[in-house]
C-alpha cells in the first residue's frame, strides 16, 4: 500500500478476517443497532444488499449520478441520506460493477459529510490492486485525521492475485476510536480466516507485485478491445472501460430489447452475462462481462451478444 499509494499502514491496526464481506458484516453488527441505515451506492455489488440485511441494518439508497455512461458519486443524495439519520455507509472504493475510481476530492467531500453527520465509512477496497493506467486510487484512510477518525478499510489480495477461496482479508484501521470499535469483534472472527489464505496474502502483497503488473497491463489491453469489438460490432451499446478491475458495465438500453437485455443474450446467443438488476433498480436494460479472459473469448462473447440480437 506505502508502495503503490502512499498509505502507511501499521501492522498493529490489521485485523486479519475470512473474506472483505464477512469483514463487512461483522463490522456493521458491532457498529449498527438493530434498524439503523446503512447506505449504499447502486449499482453496486449485490451482496452489500443482502449483508447489510443480514447484519440486521436497514438498506438506504443512494444512487451514483450518470451521465453518459459516467457514474460520480452523487454528494447530495449521500447528504440527505446521512441528513436522515443513516448512521453508517459502505463506499466501493473503487466501485464494482463499472470499475470507477473516484476522485480524491470528491472522496474529500464525502469525508466532510461523514464528520458533520456522525457517520462511519466502511471502505471496500477490494478492487484497489486492480486500478489501472491512468487511474489513481484512493485509499480512504490516507484522506487525513478526520477520515481516519470515522473511517475502517476493508482489503484483501483476493482480487488482484486471484485467491478468494483461499480466505483472508484485512480489516484495517488507523485511529483510536476505530481502534475501540474492532476490539469489540469476537475473536472467533479473527480465527475464521485461512492459513493457506494468510500464506497466499503474504506472498502476494510482498512478492506479487511483478505478477500484478503483468496482469494489469493484460486487463489494461482487454478493457481497450472490448471498446474496440463493442465499436464495431455492437456500436448501440454503451460502455467506458473501467478505471480499475476487469468488469465491464454495459449500457444496452438504446438496443430497444422488449426484455432484460441478459435474457435476451442468454436465451438467443448462448453467453451468460450478469444482469444489471442484480446492482439495483438502476442496472434495468444493462449487463456486466466479465472481461478478466483471452482475446479469443471476449471476441466470442461479443460475437455471441451481436449473434442474439439477430
Ligand atoms: C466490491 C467487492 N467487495 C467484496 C467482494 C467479495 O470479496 P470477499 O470474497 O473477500 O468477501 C467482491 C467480489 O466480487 C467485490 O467486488
Amino acid at each position: 500500500m506505502l508502495a503503490r499509494y502512499d498509505w502507511a499502514i501499521d501492522p498493529a491496526d490489521v485485523v486479519r478476517v475470512s473474506d472483505v464481506m464477512v469483514g463487512i458484516t461483522e463490522l456493521l453488527r458491532v457498529a449498527a443497532r438493530p434498524g439503523d441505515g446503512v447506505v449504499v451506492n447502486p449499482p453496486v455489488y449485490p451482496p452489500f444488499f443482502s449483508h447489510v440485511v443480514e447484519a440486521g441494518c436497514r438498506l438506504v439508497e443512494a444512487p451514483l449520478a450518470v451521465s453518459r455512461g459516467r457514474y460520480e458519486l452523487d454528494l447530495e443524495a449521500l447528504r440527505s441520506a446521512f441528513a436522515a439519520g443513516s448512521r453508517i455507509y459502505l463506499l466501493c472504493n473503487p466501485h464494482n460493477p463499472m470499475g470507477r475510481v473516484f476522485s480524491r476530492s470528491d472522496l474529500l467531500q464525502v469525508v466532510e459529510l461523514a464528520e458533520r453527520y456522525g457517520v462511519l465509512v466502511l471502505s471496500d477496497e477490494i478492487h484497489a490492486p486492480l486500478t489501472l493506467p491512468g487511474a489513481r486510487h484512493t485509499p480512504f484512510l490516507s484522506l487525513g485525521e478526520s477520515a481516519r477518525a470515522r473511517g475502517i478499510a476493508l482489503v484483501s489480495a483476493s482480487k488482484g492475485w486471484n485467491i478468494p477461496g483461499l480466505k483472508c482479508a484485512q480489516i484495517v484501521v488507523a485511529s483510536d476510536p476505530m481502534r475501540a470499535l474492532i476490539r469489540r469483534l469476537p475473536e472467533h472472527v479473527w480465527f475464521r480466516a485461512g492459513n493457506l489464505g494468510v500464506i497466499a496474502s503474504v506472498a502476494a502483497y510482498r512478492d506479487g507485485g511483478g505478477w500484478l503488473d503483468e496482469l494489469l497491463a493484460v486487463l489494461d489491453r482487454n478493457r481497450n478491445l472490448m471498446s474496440t469489438l463493442l465499436a464495431e460490432r455492437l456500436p448501440g451499446v454503451v460502455y467506458r472501460p473501467p478505471e480499475a478491475g476487469y468488469l465491464g458495465w454495459l449500457d444496452c438500453r438504446a438496443l430497444g430489447l422488449p426484455q432484460e437485455p441478459v435474457d435476451r443474450f442468454l436465451e438467443r446467443g448462448r453467453v451468460a452475462l450478469t444482469a444489471g438488476l442484480r446492482f439495483g433498480s438502476q442496472g434495468s436494460g444493462h449487463v456486466r462481462v466479465t472481461m478478466a479472459t483471452s482475446r479469443e473469448i471476449l471476441a466470442e462473447i461479443v460475437e455471441r451478444m451481436r449473434a442474439a440480437l439477430a
